[in-house]
């Protein structure tokens, strides 16, 4: 894969370099908008700081949340342009389309050094769609931004969040324009890569999150590889369940207990379950919690965090792991009677002494809206569903068409 000090080493000043950049982030609901976490934003500066201060004319392109393929303002990226603009402490030019007027008109008029954000590439239908036809005329009109590559066009890939998508402006785009890898996606494989490759032992996973059957294939490919999966968040009330135990009213996907009933008969001494539960009858912030045994869960109630003995229990475990990976929060943690499990959790990842990774998503959110000091982690991934999928053994089309020539 070629990075960016090769195409820094090339030279970029005057030639307009399309990057992709993952800036998904949540917006507050106030009247505009505004970026309510900014993680992403500051993980992607490096790279566009880099190609302006080397005089390239940037073009950054990325997504936000799920429209359905057509202009929708709840999904502007301009409260986006805003933050970046403060971050950079420079200007940004913001295009009201993707590959219309407002886009080209400004992409030619940029000069040297300076920066242009496009509006959500997923108000464009061909972003994401399955027909490679479309996309690959969308991606066609994005790299056209750049002049082409006989114009000196190139493609930097900085959206790791993004990586595990097939989309135009991840993957098609790359076919079309000399491509390099940005320092994010780097430095996020190379993570994942030391813990898939020969990791430290003790090697525990800490997986959370409300539903199992978004984890089953991580887990089916992790539980052969690491000392201690421990379980927590809504996805542990599968797993009780398929030790015969009653859930009450808890999360529980039951055409998933026969799967977590084969994961207990194969690999379960590798796997930690809660041994209490902290209930209550309703998800709300004036619920009064109780903390019961995790097999003598009230009918009527919901576990909604997991209790303070098996915060000991896991810490404990983590205690003397060399590498972690946690993914998931471990309770309703946006509410603070649900909040004890995922912070202790936190706490006892942050206090590893080998390798440390958060895989992004709720659970970076959660270090974040827990106020928990982020450095004290070894890597706090940007992308959530891309780590998982990484893990999983999958191949992350964003990276495999880097690779190419
Ligand atoms: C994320 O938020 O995980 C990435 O930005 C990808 O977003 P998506 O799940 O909507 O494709």
């Amino acid at each position: 894969m070629r990075s960016l000090d090769d195409l820094l080493r090339h030279g970029v000043k005057g030639r307009r370099v399309l990057v992709r950049s993952d800036l998904n982030v949540p917006l507050t609901k106030t009247d505009p908008p505004a970026v309510s976490d900014d993680l992403r934003v500051r993980a992607s500066l490096p790279v566009i700081t880099r190609l302006l201060d080397h005089g390239a004319r940037v073009i950054v392109a990325a997504h936000l949340g799920r429209p359905e393929g057509e202009p929708d303002a709840r999904y502007s990226l301009s409260p986006v342009a805003d933050r970046l603009a403060q971050l950079l402490g420079r200007p940004v030019e913001f295009a009201l389309d993707t590959v219309g007027e407002s886009a080209r008109l400004l992409a030619n008029e940029l000069g040297d050094g300076e920066l242009l954000l496009l509006e959500n590439v997923r108000f464009n239908p061909g972003e994401t769609s399955k027909d490679e036809t479309a996309r690959g005329e969308f991606a066609r009109c994005l790299a056209m931004l750049t002049g082409g590559e006989d114009e000196g066009g190139a493609f930097v890939e900085d959206a790791f969040g993004a990586v595990h998508r097939k989309h135009a402006s991840v993957y098609d785009v790359a076919k079309l324009l000399p491509h390099y890898g940005g320092d994010l996606v780097r430095d996020e494989v190379s993570v994942l890569k030391a813990l898939t490759g020969k990791p430290e032992r003790p090697y525990v996973v800490v997986l959370g999150g409300s539903k199992v059957s978004d984890k089953l294939a991580v887990i089916n490919s992790l539980l052969p590889k690491v000392d201690r999966l421990l379980v927590g968040g809504g996805m542990c009330f599968t797993f009780l369940a398929a030790q015969g135990h009653e859930v009450g009213d808890s999360l529980l996907e039951a055409d998933q207990i026969e799967t977590c009933r084969g994961f207990l008969a194969q690999n379960g001494h590798k796997i930690v379950l809660p041994t209490d539960i902290v209930v209550a009858s309703d998800v709300s912030a004036d619920a009064e919690p109780r903390t019961v045994a995790a097999d003598a869960i009230p009918s009527g109630m919901k576990g909604l965090d997991i209790g303070p003995r098996t915060v000991a229990a896991f810490a404990e475990v983590l205690g003397s792991a060399r590498t972690v990976f946690w993914n998931g929060p471990m309770g309703v943690f946006e509410l603070a009677p649900f909040a004890a499990g995922t912070k202790g959790v936190a706490q006892a990842v942050a206090a590893v002494s080998g390798l440390s990774v958060v895989g992004g998503g709720d659970s970076a959110a959660a270090v974040r809206a827990l106020h928990l000091d982020g450095n004290a982690f070894g890597h706090i991934s940007t992308g959530g569903g891309a780590s998982l999928e990484y893990l999983e053994g999958k191949t992350l089309p964003g990276v495999a068409v880097l690779e190419e020539e």
